[in-house]
């Protein structure tokens, strides 16, 4: 079975450090509420440089530990929904940074399933375009730009970061994805985008839906349903991946998360029947970084140990639109 090797993995977060006691200072919550309902005890935030410096910071470090030479590259995927511009993408900028020339250049918005729709995108690529040698997908999220700093019910959560990984083809491994949206549930988790305002528009034309209507550009959620998606789908991808290869969630060495809340994590692990210990847990250092969460974890493991070459890796994501999924590879 053609899989897909990670040469190389390199990670980003800016200095700036917000605790939940610097929460606490701002809206009405303290350490207690955010720790046991949510796993989270700090997060980076920018201090102004730009979303596309965190990717570009993250892909240079991933490129340096692959050894690989960056003209070599012939794929940048990135994935986000913090995107500086809405054009160009931020996946050229990133290239220009890298010195990458003529790479195709991508840009992913799967919300925090992204890194695991990039890294299929890119498994595929690899496996089909024989010119192509590497590949590099990155993700780079500042969700500090859509939080409401006066919502304590969502500000606490977030986090800003960027993570990346260099990837070539490798024969005879394992691989499986299962990737797949709800755009039904578009409505209980979003950030309003642009309105349009032109010279010729007039009151009659109306499109309605049944989107909540938002006055700023801040991420909004129905935490409850969101709550109740992630810890269905999460042992759901997980156990799908899984059947396509044969396998077990059990025979899974280490199961990378989407690292939104610790509580649905311990539920999946629960309905999963596995030990906590399964799963690779960094949200107490981060919160939750959208797509940058999964490649952020996987970063850690790699460095930490937690994860050896030969192991099997399960990364699951799941987020807004509503997306979910999961891949499994050989480390
Ligand atoms: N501090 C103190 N109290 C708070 C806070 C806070 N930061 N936030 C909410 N509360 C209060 C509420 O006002 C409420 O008070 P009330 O009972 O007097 O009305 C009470 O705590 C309970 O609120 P709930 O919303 O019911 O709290 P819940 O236990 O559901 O936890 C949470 C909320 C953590 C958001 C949870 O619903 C959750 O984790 N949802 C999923 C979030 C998620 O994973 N999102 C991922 C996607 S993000 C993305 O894609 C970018």
């Amino acid at each position: 079975m053609v899989g897909v090797k990670i040469l190389g993995a390199g990670k980003f977060v800016p200095d700036i450090i917000a605790t939940n006691d610097d929460f606490a200072k701002i809206v009405d919550t303290n350490d207690e509420w955010i720790t046991t309902r949510t796993g989270i005890k700090k997060r980076h935030i920018a201090n102004g440089e730009p979303t596309w410096y965190l990717g570009a910071m993250a892909a240079k470090a991933a490129v340096k530990n692959s050894g690989v030479e960056p003209e070599d590259i012939g794929l940048i995927i990135v994935t986000t929904i913090t995107n500086d511009y809405s054009t160009p993408s931020i996946s050229c900028i990133i290239q220009r940074e890298l010195g990458v020339k003529g790479s195709m250049a991508i840009d992913v918005n799967c919300a925090c399933s992204g890194f695991v729709y990039g890294f299929d995108m890119a498994k595929r690529y690899l496996q089909t375009d024989d010119n192509l040698k590497y590949a590099l997908v990155v993700s780079a999220e500042e969700l500090s730009k859509i939080t409401d700093y006066t919502d304590r019910s969502t500000c606490v959560l977030f986090g800003d970061g960027a993570a990346a990984v260099v990837l070539e083809k490798c024969e005879n491994s394992i691989y499986s994805a299962y990737l797949g949206a709800d755009g039904t549930g578009a409505k209980f988790l979003l950030a309003k985008s642009y309105d349009s305002h032109t010279p010729f528009s007039n009151d009659e034309v109306k499109v309605e839906d049944d989107m909540p209507k938002r006055d700023n550009n801040c991420l909004y959620q129905d935490g409850r349903v969101v709550y109740k998606f992630a810890t269905k789908t999460l042992p759901l991808a997980c156990e799908k991946s899984c059947e396509m290869l044969g396998i077990t969630p059990n025979d899974i060495d280490c199961i990378i998360p989407h690292q939104a809340n610790k509580r649905i994590i311990e539920t999946a692990a629960k309905n999963l029947s596995l030990p906590l210990e399964r799963f690779f847990l960094n949200l107490e250092e981060y919160g939750n970084t959208s797509s940058a969460s999964v490649p952020l974890a996987l970063c850690d493991a790699i460095d930490t140990g937690a994860i050896k070459r030969g192991d099997k890796v399960c990364l699951v994501g799941f987020g807004a639109g509503l997306t979910y999924g999961s891949v499994i590879f050989e480390y």
